[in-house]
């Protein structure tokens, strides 16, 4: 059974259809890596994965469960998803530890030194041990994202879903949060992430899907949707991505 699963997933706002019939598989220990130009519904898709849409029609299944029927417990998914977006959320007034530990101490109850003792592990996993005491703003952009991967995976999810994690970074900040991504990659995590960093995504991705107004216009291997792209928006797309300012 695939840890997620999107069947004709419809999204609008108002009477615009944003997302027009999305369908996605992502069997255990994959990567799925979304592309496209802004405005496609990449960050959209991710919220509704993450129940922060509703979305309008279709199924999201999260290990065969459908999180999208009413009955769901919004609260208890998004325990099971690890979620980073662009600009790291770090709360400023909490230690890097304390930032860790809050998810599972308050939302899973896990009392303070089990938590404090899982998020050391992974803070050393991750070569952030020594920053453990200290606050966000004592920290690089680059590691206070790290921070904030490391955050999303302190409650174990089955599932982190990133979007955009490398935008808001100095260029040279940028590939020490891809190598955690390629890490988590290489341990199975199961990711759904939306980038614009197509050497990353070529990299990563078991699939790669180019999203057009809302569907997916073309997926497959990163081989085939990135070197040998079908579509002449797929490869408009690339094109424009891969000579800035053409
Ligand atoms: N809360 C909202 N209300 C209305 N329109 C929205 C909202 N959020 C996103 N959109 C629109 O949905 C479309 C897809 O946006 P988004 O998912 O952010 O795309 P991407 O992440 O690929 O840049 C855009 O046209 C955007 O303007
Ligand atoms: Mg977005």
């Amino acid at each position: 059974m695939p840890v997620l699963e999107l069947q004709q997933v419809r999204k609008r706002f108002g009477q615009r259809w944003v997302l027009g019939g999305v369908d996605l598989v992502l069997p255990e220990g994959t990567a799925t890596v979304l592309i496209g130009a802004s405005g496609s519904g990449k960050s959209t898709l991710l919220r509704c994965v993450n129940l922060l849409e509703t979305v309008d029609d279709g199924s999201i299944l999260l290990d065969g469960g459908d999180i999208t029927a009413v009955r769901a417990d919004a609260d208890a998914v998004r325990r099971r998803i690890g979620v980073v977006f662009q600009a790291y959320n770090l709360f400023p007034h909490l230690s890097v530890l304390d930032n860790v530990t809050l998810g599972p101490r308050r939302a899973q109850g896990v009392a303070r030194g089990e938590a404090e003792g899982h998020a050391r592990d992974l803070l050393s996993r991750f070569g952030l041990l020594e920053k453990a005491a200290d606050y966000p703003d004592r920290l690089s952009g680059g590691q206070q994202q790290r921070v904030a991967i490391v955050r999303a995976l302190a409650t174990r999810p089955r599932l982190l879903l990133l979007d955009e994690v490398t935008s808001a970074l100095d260029p040279e900040l940028v590939g020490e949060v891809l190598s955690l991504v390629r890490d988590l990659r290489g341990e199975g995590m199961t990711m759904l992430i939306a980038t614009h960093e197509m050497g990353f995504a070529r990299e990563v991705a078991d699939e790669v899907c180019f999203l057009d107004a809302g569907s997916v216009l073309e997926r497959g291997t990163s081989q085939q949707v990135l070197a040998d792209p079908q579509q002449p928006r797929t490869r408009q797309f690339l094109q424009r991505i891969l000579t800035p300012g053409a």
